[in-house]
């Protein structure tokens, strides 16, 4: 699903965010990135969402060099990946129904459709109720739990996520990563950058760690793609 192949990651004047990162993730896996603040973990998801592109290296996502993809292909690309950062944008004057499903309406899906559609994935993440609040009205984990929903409208294969715990309470902590091992049991490779240790150790998942800029450490590595 990734391949990264000596990966740099430079920004002038002088910060080296990552080097020399090599690294395979197959289809199916759910890994955790980890490493102290500015270890490069949000770099590294960044260049695989390819919103940054690397200074040197090849990588490739779903099969696709990221680097070669003409722009035309990229909104196509990008909604193959689900997307969760940990600072949440929601549309401030949309409601939570419509924060969702104008994504679908971009993509010309038919209103009835996009009400079934909105209505699952609320569901999933257990806000079907509140379907007609605006964002303001949601507590912090709730909006982060939408923010999740509109992340996998699309049933993306991937889903990339960067400290999405990071704003939540324990028990809504556990409720997403409950959620992410559902969808990695679906199928949904998965790669999440945190610094819950708690989580990472009660997971049992592969590794990931980063520092300054480098893996040193991955408990699931492998040499080649299979
Ligand atoms: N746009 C940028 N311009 C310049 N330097 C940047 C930029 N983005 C990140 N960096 C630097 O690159 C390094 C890696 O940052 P990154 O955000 O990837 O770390 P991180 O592991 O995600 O840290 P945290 O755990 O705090 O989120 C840091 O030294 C950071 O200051
Ligand atoms: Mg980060």
């Amino acid at each position: 699903m990734i391949q990264m192949y000596h990966v740099f990651k430079h920004y002038p004047p002088n910060i080296h965010a990552l080097a020399d990162v090599t690294l395979f993730v197959e289809k199916g896996e759910f890994v955790f990135l980890t490493g102290h603040s500015g270890a490069g973990k949000s770099t590294l998801l960044r260049l695989i969402t390819r919103a940054e592109i690397p200074s040197a290296g090849q990588i490739l996502v779903a099969g696709r060099n990221v680097l070669a993809l003409n722009p035309s292909k990229i909104p196509f690309f990008r909604r193959q990946i689900g997307v969760v950062f940990q600072d949440i944008k929601l549309i401030a004057r949309k409601t939570i129904f419509e924060n969702i499903a104008f994504i679908l309406s971009v993509m010309g899906v038919p209103f009835q459709e996009q009400k079934k559609r909105v209505y699952q994935i609320l569901k999933l993440v257990g806000l079907h109720h509140r379907m007609n609040a605006l964002p303001h009205q949601l507590s912090g984990g709730e909006q982060q739990r939408v923010a999740i929903a509109r992340a996998l409208i699309n049933h993306p294969p991937l889903l990339i996520a960067d400290e999405p715990t990071g704003n939540l309470d324990e028990e809504m902590a556990w409720d997403v990563m409950t959620l992410f091992d559902k969808l990695n049991m679906k199928g949904t490779t998965v790669v999440m950058a945190t610094h819950n240790r708690q989580i990472v150790e009660m997971m049992k998942k592969r590794i990931i760690h980063i520092e300054k800029g480098r893996v040193v450490e991955d408990s699931g590595a492998r040499r080649e793609p299979a």
